[in-house]
């Protein structure tokens, strides 16, 4: 594998949660379902769901204030705002712009990425081609979302399954602070499968009228069958196209972070990995947080760092898949 002479390391992350928990319970009294259904076909207990005034900008800012923290770096040191979101406070202007706003980030250029659930990957992909480029020193990734603002919460198969909440990472060039190398990096796309998890209304197709909103198509909708097979396969894929572009074995990985939709999806991954111990595969994020669309794997990655699990040399393997359908992985190698 050829090196660039830049190299991109995450030197600082964050994740923010807001503070009112939905749990099982409280769904059981909004929809026909149970604790128990949820948690045996989800894993999923409890979700965190945003103030009302609290949007997926206010909290990529929280997130945002905690990684650069971590990282010692000031805000007006950053070259670049990545938001990866599917939930935007609107659909113009960008994100992006609102944090840089809220940060004083003044120096930074910013940019959305819609790739829904795997958009934390992609920004990763984004910061290390650019930062190998030689173009750019300090990136600020952060991902949002408000999914509660999207979620029909009368339609039981999508409601119990998501939560609100925002991680962040910087990833500097040549630092000499310690972190994680970001080492390798995979992506992918099925157009074809587009309509498998959709928001139909609100876009340039179906602009919002009476009509729209009366059929609900500001909600989002998925086929979750499909949807599930899907993201095992996908992520099963990309993981394992990583590994060769990093030129990993399985044995070389100390942790798993897949995409934090659904924990039998989690199971299903690992065991398509069986040189990766269970206890290696992470799992936490989706029975505290259910599904976090782009923001879960960066959570789950600030949870690893803060408790410091992830030791010098060790390997982590993120990988993620999304509406798009999109799909990616990612090695990460720590230095710390
Ligand atoms: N409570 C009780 N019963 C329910 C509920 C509920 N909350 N939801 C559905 N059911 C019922 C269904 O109506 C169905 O009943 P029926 O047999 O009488 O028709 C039965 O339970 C089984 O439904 P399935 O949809 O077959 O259940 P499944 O085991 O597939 O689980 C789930 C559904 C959890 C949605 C699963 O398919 C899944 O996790 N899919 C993947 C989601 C995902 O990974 N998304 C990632 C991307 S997200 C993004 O990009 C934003």
């Amino acid at each position: 594998m050829k090196k660039s002479l830049h190299l991109p390391k995450i030197i600082g992350t964050g994740s923010y949660l807001p503070e009112k928990i939905l749990s099982n319970k409280d769904l059981e009294k909004m929809v026909e379902t149970s604790d128990e259904w949820i948690v045996t076909r989800t894993g999923i207990k409890e979700r965190h769901i945003a103030k009302e005034d609290e949007y997926t900008s206010d909290m990529a800012y929280q997130a945002s204030l905690r990684a650069l923290e971590d990282a010692k770096l000031d805000p007006k040191e950053i070259d670049l705002i990545l938001v990866a979101t599917l939930t935007p406070d609107y659909i113009f202007p960008s994100t992006a712009c609102l944090v840089q706003q809220k940060l004083g980030a003044t120096k930074a250029a910013a940019l959305d990425i819609q790739a829904a659930c795997t958009g934390y990957i992609y920004a990763l992909s984004i910061a290390k081609a650019y930062i190998e480029a030689g173009i750019y020193q300090n990136i600020l990734i952060v991902a949002s979302e408000k999914l509660s603002s999207i979620v029909d919460y009368t339609d039981r198969s999508t409601c119990v399954l998501f939560g609100d909440g925002a991680a962040a990472c910087v990833v500097s060039s040549n630092s000499d602070k310690p972190g994680l190398i970001v080492d390798a990096v995979t992506l992918g796309a099925d157009g074809v499968q587009s309509e498998l998890l959709i928001l139909p209304g609100g876009g340039s197709r179906h602009p919002a009228t009476e009509q729209t909103v009366k059929e609900k198509m500001h909600y989002l909708k998925m086929s979750g069958n499909e949807v599930f097979k899907h993201a095992v396969r996908r992520m099963e894929n990309a993981s394992k196209e990583c590994l060769e572009i990093a030129e990993m074995q399985e044995t070389d990985i100390h942790h798993l972070i897949p995409h934090q939709a659904n924990l039998r999806i989690i199971d299903a991954i690992a065991r398509r990995f069986s040189h990766i111990p269970s206890e290696r595969v992470y799992k936490k994020v989706v029975e505290r947080y259910g599904n976090t669309s782009a923001s879960s794997v960066g959570i789950a990655l600030d949870d690893l760092m803060k408790e410091k699990k992830i030791n010098h040399g060790e390997n982590v393997l993120m990988t993620a898949f999304g509406a798009g359908l999109t799909w990616g992985a990612t090695i990460l190698t720590s230095d710390r």
